[in-house]
């Protein structure tokens, strides 16, 4: 706490009278952060400006997305992704590096411990939903195989709903795994083709999407995130080509790189032998990782 005395705030210096409040033991990096934010609030503040009633209802909304969260909702985090934020932050801090798979959002519905399944396993706990055959390879920058490289998978059923959305209804764990590459660094299972959903929007993030004039949608997808000691973990999606809202994400979350054709294959042979109806639906998702020196979660595991 520092004691100095300080000039009273003014319209003109405002931010600067706020900065100025900063203890002398306050660290640089906190300094830095604070201060910007500071700087940009109240510059919004004067650009806008900002009226009582305004002011007010910020607060309020504010507080109901606070409210609204609990152990399986999080509104602030999907306050930041329909602003753009958490794919800014995504973007800023994994730039894309060369053949890289690229990174995407996490989102709101991962669990920490998907089931182990083997390879070529049936995800889909159901039966409903259009089958659908992944295939893909994890290599690293210079395509050399990463065997053993755990690859975590889930996406939504053919209604658009994650298994922790209607406990009870939902199978717990439908469409969800984790596997192993195989000796070649190769990874396959079964599940169902995506399908796009609407984001949760019963909360204020549902109201500022409609006072936006926007649509709630995110284009079809699987997540991924795929790890291996030695490399960075990458989070990421496989989007489908043909989805309408490929370009209109409401959180932003689709790269070029990670768009694919879930093809139709029709092959009475590998049907029958991956246990797939004939035609089926077939995507392929490679993933190259980049080296790291932090610790991971497969180089934790057994
Ligand atoms: C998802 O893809 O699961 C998701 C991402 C961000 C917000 C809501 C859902
Ligand atoms: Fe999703």
């Amino acid at each position: 706490m520092d004691p100095t005395p300080r000039r009273l705030f003014t319209e003109a210096a405002s931010a600067d009278v706020v900065i100025e409040s900063l203890g002398s033991a306050v660290t640089p990096r906190t300094r830095r952060i604070l201060g910007s934010l500071v700087t940009h609030l109240h510059a919004f503040v004067k650009d806008v400006q900002l009226t009582d009633q305004e002011w007010e209802t910020g607060i309020e909304f504010l507080t109901a997305a606070g409210q609204k969260c609990d152990a399986v909702r999080q509104e602030c985090i999907l306050l930041s992704d329909v602003l753009g934020v958490s794919m800014l932050v995504e973007t800023i801090n994994h730039r894309a590096v060369r053949e890289a798979t690229e990174q995407t959002v996490l989102g709101p519905f991962h669990l920490v411990v998907s089931p182990e399944r083997e390879l070529g396993a049936d995800i889909n706990l159901t039966g409903e939903g259009t089958p659908c055959l992944v295939t893909g390879s994890v290599r690293d920058m210079d395509g050399r195989p990463v065997p053993g490289a755990a690859v975590d998978v889930w996406q939504s059923d053919a209604k658009g709903f994650y298994d922790v959305q209607k406990p009870g209804e939902i199978p717990e764990r439908n469409l969800r795994g984790l596997f192993r590459t195989d000796g070649q660094g190769d990874f396959w299972f079964r599940t169902i083709v995506p399908c796009h959903y609407p984001i949760p929007i019963d909360g204020p993030v549902g109201r500022l999407l409609a006072a936006a004039d926007r649509h709630p949608f995110r284009p079809a997808h699987i997540h991924f995130i795929v790890e291996a000691p030695g490399y960075e973990t990458v989070t990421t999606h496989v989007f489908d080509k043909e989805d309408p809202y490929l370009d209109t994400d409401v959180v932003f979350g689709v790269k070029e790189s990670l768009i694919r054709t879930f093809a139709v294959t029709d092959d009475e042979e590998r049907a029958v032998r991956l246990g797939l109806p004939n035609p089926f639906r077939e995507v392929r998702f490679d993933c190259v990782l980049r080296p790291s020196t932090r610790e991971t979660r497969a180089e934790t595991q057994p």
